[in-house]
């Protein structure tokens, strides 16, 4: 049985600094971060980390990102680390930025997936910050999902999957920006970036002069992602009124179809069963609502899900690279 620690109004230092040692002794821990929950242990003990996999059901050969408090833990955990990697990590940390550097001895290979690389991330969360400064350690924490499921970014979406398979669950209240870290990976003297995110390529590139957008590249690219039980299809294009005309059309087809759309242009579509993200023009506030919004569509039990895609500006290319992955790369581009 898990202990429940509700942190959501207010944190308690005595709680984490507790918790925080619990990790050190290999507890396992669902915990909030700024991006999305995590699901961590202490990151330097094999052991632990095989727990880890093992209550995500995770493939041994997709590493862990460890999480560190400074840029002094990531110089025990990484070698050889360049000029243009440190002002990297000097401009993006603390925040929804991870790094994959060279890795130290010290790193377990099961963390790695036996791969001569790790990834480093500092979140920007006071409680995640609080955990790794009383653990001591470097935390081993993939996003506190079932491998292949969406993310968790509310303590209740997580909750029915992990129970009794955790220590402790940390309720932080809802992830303040909703969707995974940006992965970067300096090659060459260029930052790749492996996993679009809240970081964008344009504030990358005002970093380091040259960035590269390459989104199959990953070691989990070849496994299934964001996988939900409902059939889904993501519309999108310029003409917001063609989007909506081709979306109404599409849903005519079936008995149950669920929109989810923008509230600017929910008006669109009448008589649906409708779940809004946000306002198109608060890309901040559709990375954040989008996880849950979709698993509550998907509750519903729907026929389909038809989502209306958005423009790739900024934040908006992780957001469509999410929406094109939550529908299994099934989607119609309307001219
Ligand atoms: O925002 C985030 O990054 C969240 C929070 C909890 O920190 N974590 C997260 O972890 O999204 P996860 O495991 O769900 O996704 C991490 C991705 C995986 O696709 C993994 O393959 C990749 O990072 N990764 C980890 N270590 C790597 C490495 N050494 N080289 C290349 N990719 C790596
Ligand atoms: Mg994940």
């Amino acid at each position: 049985m898990e202990t429940y620690i509700n942190l959501k109004e207010k944190i308690e230092e005595e709680k984490l600094e507790i918790i925080g040692k619990e990790i050190k002794n290999r507890k396992l821990v669902i915990f909030p971060t700024e991006t999305v929950y995590g699901i961590g242990t202490n990151g330097l003990n094999p052991e632990a980390v095989k727990k880890v996999f093992a209550a995500k059901g995770r493939d041994f050969k997709n590493p862990i990102n460890l999480l560190v408090g400074s840029i002094d833990m990531v110089k025990k955990l990484a070698k050889d680390i360049s000029p243009l990697e440190y002002k990297l990590m000097e401009a993006f940390f603390p925040g929804p930025f991870t790094l994959i550097l060279k890795k130290q001895d010290i790193v377990p290979n099961i963390v790695t997936g036996n791969s001569d690389t790790v990834g480093v991330r500092m979140p920007n969360n006071i409680i995640a910050q609080k955990l790794i400064e009383y653990a001591g350690v470097p935390i081993a924490a993939p996003s506190a999902n079932i491998s292949g499921k969406l993310s968790g970014t509310k303590s209740e979406d997580i909750f029915d999957d992990f129970e009794n398979k955790v220590d402790y669950i940390i309720d932080g209240g809802q992830s303040d920006l909703g969707m995974e870290s940006t992965i970067v990976k300096v090659i060459d003297g260029i930052p790749h970036i492996l996993r679009p995110g809240s970081i964008t390529p344009e504030q990358i590139k005002s970093i380091a002069g040259d960035v590269i957008i390459e989104n199959k590249n990953l070691p989990s690219s070849n496994l299934k992602h964001y996988q939900i039980n409902s059939k889904a299809l993501l519309v999108y294009g310029k003409d917001m009124l063609k989007i909506a005309s081709k979306i109404k059309e599409i849903s005519l087809k079936y008995d149950f179809p669920v929109i989810i759309t923008y509230s600017e242009n929910s008006s669109n579509y009448k008589s649906s069963n409708i779940i809004e993200l946000g306002s198109k023009y608060n890309l901040e506030e559709i990375s954040k609502n989008m996880f849950n919004k979709i698993r509550q569509a998907e509750l519903l039990n729907p026929d389909i899900i038809i989502i209306e895609g958005i423009e790739k500006n900024g934040i908006g290319l992780a957001i469509m690279n999410r929406l094109l992955n939550i529908c299994n790369n099934n989607f119609i581009l309307v001219k």
